[in-house]
């Protein structure tokens, strides 16, 4: 497996945790109502499992699945595939941080996973392809 896919899994391993245990300390909040204010985690939990956990896991996963280039890097550009992991992991801590953070910051995070998002999509495009193409 290729190191950049290691870590795109590796990261949504980690969210798959902090997200569920997100989860389960607002479930246990949803019938015992200790703690009104975690429900300011809500944002975080959906952030770490769609984003953190689900997205990250099919990036990984296509990086390293899909079919290879026949010239040059076999899987396109490193750097463009360290720079979406970068941008879509800062984007997700950033997206993560209401309650923490200003508004502002959130809405940065949108906009680097977006931005990380374009990468990927530039990155992988070309490997989408049928057989001896
Ligand atoms: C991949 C797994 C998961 C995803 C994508 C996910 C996603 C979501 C989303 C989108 C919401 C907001 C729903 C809404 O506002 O209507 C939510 C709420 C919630 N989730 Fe999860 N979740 C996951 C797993 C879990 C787990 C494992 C737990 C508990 C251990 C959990 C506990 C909760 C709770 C307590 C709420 C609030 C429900 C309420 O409004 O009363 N989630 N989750």
């Amino acid at each position: 497996m290729p190191r950049l896919s290691v870590w795109f899994i590796r990261a949504s391993l980690i969210y798959l945790l902090t997200g569920f245990s997100l989860g389960a300390w607002l479930l246990a909040n949803n019938g015992l109502n200790f703690a009104p204010s975690a429900w300011g985690l809500l944002p975080s939990h959906i952030e770490f499992l769609m984003l953190g956990w689900i997205i990250q896991l099919a990036l990984g996963t296509a990086y390293w699945i899909l079919p290879r280039h026949s010239k040059g890097p076999a899987r396109g550009s490193l750097s463009l595939g360290w720079a979406s992991f970068g941008l879509i992991n800062l984007g997700v801590l950033l997206s993560a941080s209401t309650g923490l953070l200003p508004a502002g910051f959130q809405a940065a995070g949108k906009g680097l996973e977006i931005l990380g998002s374009v990468f990927f999509v530039v990155l992988l495009w070309p490997r989408v392809k049928a057989y001896g193409v």
